[in-house]
């Protein structure tokens, strides 16, 4: 049997109606931003692969630091131990992070570093002895695929099947451009029940909800406004960290620090799965009693992975070298200057850019949903010319790996503008 033929027999792949779904490409070596297939045909990850890798694939630095600990020591229980790499770990990210957050909890992947926040939060309140149990989230949010981190997602066509087993969560528009003003009385609405325990957001950028963006301005008054009213705030940075939007973490372009942080995705530079969510003393303090009971009793098998740890320490490195900040500041230059040339174009309804995300929103006579039909036709599109670009229905985004050099990039920007062309021609062939 080929591979794809075993691929069939046996594998269940993600986000994939696999009836209908064209076969997965069988990818079988990645250097950088290329992915090479079985047949030897080359791809740009455009995507970073849903998101995650920051400095290039199979990175020698990287593979390296992971093998050494490999052969020192590959796992062990963090409950009731600890090793080199997570403490280290920890100390690096305090640095980095916000100045309040000082305390950092382990865990695998984004949707359970979301979970924890969550429930950090919550228990923060009970352990205080304080009733405070709704959550609030925006509209267009998207947290992740456990059942809390769908909880606080938007109302989701995805999630339609479990919508009687989620908990419930008050919902308010994101501050996009335009309806500022609605969230912020919507928020304060729902503050002054007393009621409120947390405001979980994506900072600036939200992904999967379409790659919709916001000012820091409009999150630091929300923010302002949530502790004003004593109620906690967790940041999910899941995707925004490490750079993404030009600054380390997105909350960095804020006045005002939220108390809990969700991280994953860009930690270990996109190689092994790994999470944290950070809060602040007070959140910590919160747990800290003689009472057993007010322990936070939260941990995943491979919490604290010291691989995982291994890798996210060499990638912390490379992050903090100058040319990696001089990568992030030209590929958010380049896409201002693709921005700036492309717009108007007839194909866009909108285009977008914060940091190293650009997004470029489709004219549509459908609706915009996830299911839009175009979003196939442009995934094969680019496909075809070796760019791998995963559009969020008619939202087709570049969010690359840093390493990316000008003239793969420029490839990227030609063919948008090759798909944003013959979306015009394909139109005018329709009305003629
Ligand atoms: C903002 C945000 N939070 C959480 C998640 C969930 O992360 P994971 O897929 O690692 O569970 C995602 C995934 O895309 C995300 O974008």
């Amino acid at each position: 049997m080929t591979l794809l033929e075993k691929d069939k027999k046996y594998v269940w792949h993600p986000y994939t109606q696999m009836k209908t779904a064209a076969e997965p490409l069988p990818i079988v070596k990645a250097e950088g931003v290329w992915l090479t297939d079985e047949d030897g045909n080359r791809y740009i990850d455009a995507i970073a692969s849903w998101w995650v890798n920051i400095h290039g694939h199979a990175h020698p630095y990287i593979a390296q630091r992971v093998y050494e600990q490999f052969l020192q020591l590959e796992h062990v229980i963090f409950a009731g131990f600890t090793h080199p790499p997570a403490v280290e770990l920890a100390e690096k990210l305090v640095s980095i992070l916000p100045e309040g957050q000082k305390k950092i909890f382990y865990s695998d992947n984004g949707s359970t570093a979301v979970e924890i926040g969550i429930k950090m939060a919550l228990q923060y309140f009970y352990n205080k002895g304080e009733s405070r149990k709704k959550i609030i989230a925006f509209d267009e949010a998207f947290h992740g695929e456990t059942f809390g981190a769908m909880s606080v997602s938007g109302d989701h066509e995805l999630f339609t099947a479990f919508e009687d087993h989620l908990f419930s969560v008050d919902r308010i528009p994101a501050p996009l451009p335009g309806r500022e003003e609605i969230a912020y009385h919507q928020l304060e609405a729902l503050l002054e029940t007393g009621e409120v325990a947390a405001f979980i957001f994506e900072p600036l950028v939200m992904g999967a909800g379409g790659m919709l963006m916001y000012t820091p301005e409009q999150l630091d008054r929300l923010i302002a406004l949530c502790h004003q009213y004593g109620a906690m705030c967790i940041a999910d940075e899941v995707m925004t960290g490490f750079y993404r939007t030009g600054k380390v973490f997105a909350c960095d372009y804020l006045e005002n620090e939220p108390d809990i942080m969700a991280m994953s995705k860009g930690l270990t530079g996109g190689n092994l799965p790994l999470s944290v969510t950070s809060c602040t003393q007070e959140v910590f303090d919160a747990f800290w009693s003689d009472d057993k009971k007010k322990a936070f009793f939260h941990g995943h098998s491979y919490t604290a992975n010291p691989l995982g740890c291994a890798a996210a320490l060499a990638s912390m490195e490379l992050l903090q070298a100058e040319t990696c900040a001089d990568q992030v500041n030209m590929i958010a230059a380049q896409h201002t200057a693709f921005m700036n040339g492309i717009q108007g174009h007839p194909s866009i309804k909108d285009i977008r850019q914060t940091g190293t995300i650009l997004a470029i929103e489709f004219q549509t006579g459908s609706t915009t949903s996830y299911f839009n039909e175009m979003r196939d036709k442009l995934y094969y599109f680019f496909l075809d010319k070796g760019l791998l670009l995963r559009p969020l229905g008619n939202v087709i985004y570049i969010l690359p790996p840093y390493c990316i050099k000008e003239k793969e990039l420029n490839r990227v920007y030609n063919a948008i503008e090759e798909a944003l062309d013959s979306v015009v021609s394909s139109n005018a062939a329709t009305k003629a």
